[in-house]
């Protein structure tokens, strides 16, 4: 089978079109060796041809006319940039892994993506978005504040972080507020550095898990929960796993033992951890693979955070890279999990390996 390989490479400066950008700019994009592991996993079975996500891809796909496309770009610009290269493809009607444009599209946006969890009665922080920033003082209780009909008004502490990011963009230690002051100077923060509005959720104090998920319907499995220890991090800093957790302290060099998998959870938790992040996957209409962050609130029960329909996956074990850490607690080398992926939308998709691509239906909602 013909595969193209989609994603968008980190670069080493931040875009002059977008200038002044935030230094962390390219974090959710891959480096050329996460780009090289997953074209050789791919290329054990299939012919690869690898196709940046920039302005030329969609000119590519109409020369190349791969049969699949394995699809890791994070996009540049733009609220719904994860959603563009498939739909690109939909439009071409060329099958790729993952989710589909809708879902891409509400997953990067925390604010949307939690709206649908409550409407399914799926737990999740209590959170409000502020756009502007004299719009601080209505979020939260007290100061005689008056919420917005409907809306909650927060108790700190309070995490503040960019709408529409990953990684732990904008996430840094001080994203975690005590009182109004550090509110007001954290939304301020993340309108300035992301121009996007921040999202205000109330904290939840207690043990975090992410969550590796692969296949579809009968065949979805959980793979082996990972806890994040915030006991690794270096004393006194706040315990969320923030972008300095993720990309300053832990070094390929100098990893931090920061994740815990198989998390040393009783039955009931798991059990408990495991239907939440069932019950996200459906309401999300997620498709192939996903990850799942959930935080338990004081009293011990998990939330969802946040959901990542196109997880990263550095190869390196000391790169410490959750997904492949939970498909390796399962038995599954880097190899076998992006052949998995591809495998996964392979059978959803109805193609057959070999035999080049047989035209999905036009709406493209196969699960
Ligand atoms: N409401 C919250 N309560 C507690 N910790 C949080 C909350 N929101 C975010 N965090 C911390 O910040 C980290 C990054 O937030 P997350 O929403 O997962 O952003 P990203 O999309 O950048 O991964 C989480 O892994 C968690 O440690
Ligand atoms: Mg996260």
């Amino acid at each position: 089978m013909k595969v193209a390989l989609t994603y968008n490479l980190k670069k080493d400066s931040t875009p002059v079109q977008d200038s002044p950008a935030p230094p962390d700019f390219y974090a959710e994009c891959d480096d050329q060796e996460t780009v090289d592991a997953i074209r050789a996993a791919l290329a054990e079975f299939h012919t690869v041809v690898l196709i940046e996500a920039d302005e030329d891809a969609y000119e590519r796909f109409r020369s190349e006319r791969p049969d699949l496309v394995f699809n890791v770009a994070e996009g540049t610009w733009g609220a719904a940039r994860e959603a563009q290269i498939p739909a690109m493809l939909e439009m071409l009607r060329i099958p790729y892994t993952g989710s589909d444009p809708v879902t891409l599209a509400l997953c990067l946006d925390k604010a949307r993506t939690k709206e649908v969890l409550q409407a399914r009665g799926i737990a999740t922080p209590q959170f409000r978005v502020a756009e502007t920033a004299d719009q601080v003082a209505g979020l939260v209780a007290g100061r005689g504040a008056l919420p917005a009909p409907g809306a909650p008004l927060l108790r700190f502490p309070l995490v503040v972080k960019p709408l529409s990011e990953g990684s732990s963009k904008g996430i840094v230690d001080t994203a975690l507020v005590r009182d109004a002051d550090g509110l007001a100077r954290e939304v301020g923060r993340v309108l300035a550095l992301y121009r996007e509005p921040a999202i205000v959720e109330e904290y939840l104090p207690g043990r975090e898990f992410t969550v590796a998920m692969l296949g579809n319907g009968d065949t979805l499995q959980v793979l082996p929960v990972v806890e994040i220890r915030f006991d690794s991090l270096p004393s006194g800093v706040n315990p969320i796993y923030s972008y300095e957790a993720k990309w300053v302290w832990d070094t390929a060099e100098k990893p931090l033992e920061i994740f815990d998998c198989p998390a040393r959870i009783d039955r009931e938790l798991a059990l408990e951890i495991e239907t939440l992040c069932r019950r996200t996957w459906d309401a999300l209409r997620i498709r192939d693979w996903a990850r799942i962050d959930v935080r338990c609130d004081a009293q011990g029960r998990p939330h969802v955070l946040e959901v990542n329909p196109l997880p990263g996956i550095l190869p390196q074990a000391e790169q410490n890279s959750c997904f492949p850490k939970a498909a390796r607690a399962a038995g599954l080398s880097y190899n076998v999990l992006v052949r998995r992926v591809l495998d996964s939308a392979i059978a959803r998709c109805g193609l057959r390996a070999g035999s080049g691509a047989i035209a999905p239906p036009a709406h493209f909602s196969l699960r």
